[in-house]
């Protein structure tokens, strides 16, 4: 099934009554999306055509089909000529649309990030995601970043950094083509944000005009040492915009509307502009719960006179955002692919929220002072999981909890510091914390938001391992 396609399909932006289904192919093409009830797609319906993919958006793009119904399944195909997919060939994947916004249903959701195959048998733990998908339903997957490691020359599949687009594109071809990745997403809804090694390892901008890149120093230490060439030591911002032009085409295009709209020119490409405030942020909803997915890296700026992790424009969005769901959604999820809460005095890096403590100082005052409740933080990138409560001080000398749930890595590498060097934050605003667990291994994580009779929430978070057997639970009423 769907050998005309190099990767995908994906089925992206989903809500009550439309979805983005995206593919890539090796040629020009357009893709056709066939929408049916039935499991063999007999009588399925055309539901939406791509604009033409060209070399220009390395072959990939999305048809967008409307006019679903709500909480309903439906069986599709991706063809690129306009004859119907043959029922010979079915069963079809599927996806369910969302309730309406604001619908009290309970649902569950996966998340997770960081996937570094090393054979072609990796990505066990998609399998296993899969495998909870089909027993016990989940209505999405957020991937929450390193959807692939550009610059692992080592493992990325092109045995240098990532150099150029063609580079970039080829990493996303080799780490998208294993087969449990591409299993799942066919059958699972996905939510993707970018972490660093989209682009690089823990890349930022020199200023907020964004014309230069850098890395950490040790990396290029390492790369020295190791013999690489000099091009391998250094980020030209040509390289920024490759990289991003290879997120949009592969993560991008298929995600929700962007808060702050992007350029796109007229061959559908990302147009990236120095002093351009967009980001890659975006908001959804799955009926009570409302998403915001932050972009914590294409705005980032770690400079001698300036600092910041999302940006002005993306601030402002957040901040309008949270007051305006706080009292009409139960349940409030802040999608960040690193960590917000979490500390470690031997955290060298500083790229988490930790090394950007003002902002995160502002953060936890604005959730304070706005008294913004039942909000769940979900997070990745440390390669080690977690569950961590926070008590912020309320009015009246009362509290409001914060949580951070931290799943990760989908495959890589331990993070034994976490383990060994958590410390608790630091903050004003912050009465009381408590690390309710600390997982590590390759893991993934779920979430149950469950709705009783009152309309009440109950989130519990669950953390599987690899094989798929849940390991740590939380349950927050
Ligand atoms: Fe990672």
């Amino acid at each position: 099934m769907f050998r005309d396609l190099l990767l995908g399909p994906i089925v992206g932006g989903l809500d009550d009554n439309s979805a983005y289904l995206w593919g890539r192919t090796d040629h020009a093409a357009t893709l056709h999306a066939w929408v049916g009830e039935e499991a063999d797609l007999s009588g399925a319906r055309l539901g939406g055509r791509s604009l033409p993919l060209t070399k220009g958006d390395g072959f990939a793009g999305v048809a967008p089909v409307a006019g679903l119904e709500p909480q309903t399944t439906y069986y599709y195909a991706l063809t690129l000529d306009d004859t119907p997919p043959s029922p010979e060939d079915g069963p079809y994947p599927s996806f369910t649309t969302f309730p309406p916004s604001g619908q009290r249903e309970s649902f569950s959701f996966s998340f997770g990030s960081c996937f570094r195959p090393t054979g072609p048998e990796s990505g066990k733990t998609y399998a296993s995601i899969d495998a909870h998908r089909v027993e016990h339903g989940l209505a999405f997957g957020l991937f929450l970043g390193d959807q692939i490691y550009a610059d692992d020359y080592i493992k990325n599949g092109i045995e240098r950094v990532a150099q150029t687009l063609e580079d970039y594109r080829a990493v996303y071809a080799h780490v998208w083509s294993h087969a449990h990745f591409r299993n799942l997403l066919m059958n699972l809804p996905a939510f993707m944000t970018l972490d660093d090694h989209e682009v690089e390892d823990d890349w930022t901008w020199t200023d907020s005009t964004r014309t230069e890149a850098k890395l950490p120093f040790w990396d290029k230490v390492i790369r020295r040492m190791h013999g690489r060439s000099p091009e391998e030591w250094h980020l030209p911002a040509s390289r920024v915009q490759a990289a991003l032009q290879a997120y949009w085409e592969h993560q991008g295009m298929h995600s929700p509307h962007f808060e702050l709209p992007l350029n796109i020119n007229t061959e559908g490409a990302y147009t990236f502009q120095e002093s351009d405030p967009g980001s890659l942020a975006y908001t959804f909803e799955y009926g009570a719960a409302a998403f915001f997915v932050l972009d914590t890296r294409t705005m980032r700026v770690k400079g001698k006179d300036e600092r910041t992790m999302l940006g002005k424009g993306q601030w402002a969005a957040l901040k309008e955002w949270l007051i305006r769901v706080n009292d009409q959604y139960p349940v409030k999820f802040l999608v960040s692919s690193c960590s917000v809460l979490f500390d470690m005095w031997a955290d060298v890096a500083r790229d988490r929220w930790a090394g950007f403590p003002e902002e995160r100082e502002h953060l936890l005052h604005f959730l304070a002072a706005n008294e913004i409740k039942d909000l769940f933080i979900l997070t990745g990138d440390l390669h080690s999981a977690h569950a961590l409560q926070v008590d912020l001080f309320g009015p009246m000398g009362g509290s409001i909890p914060l949580w951070e749930f931290c799943a990760t890595p989908f495959e890589q590498n331990q993070n034994w510091l976490a383990k060994r060097t958590y410390r608790k934050l630091t903050s004003d605003v912050v009465k009381s914390q408590d690390l309710r667990f600390l997982y590590l291994g390759n893991n993934f994580g779920v979430v149950d938001v469950d709705f009783n009779e009152d309309g009440n929430p109950k989130v519990t978070y669950t953390l599987h391992n690899e094989t798929g057997a849940a390991v740590e639970r939380e349950i927050v009423w």
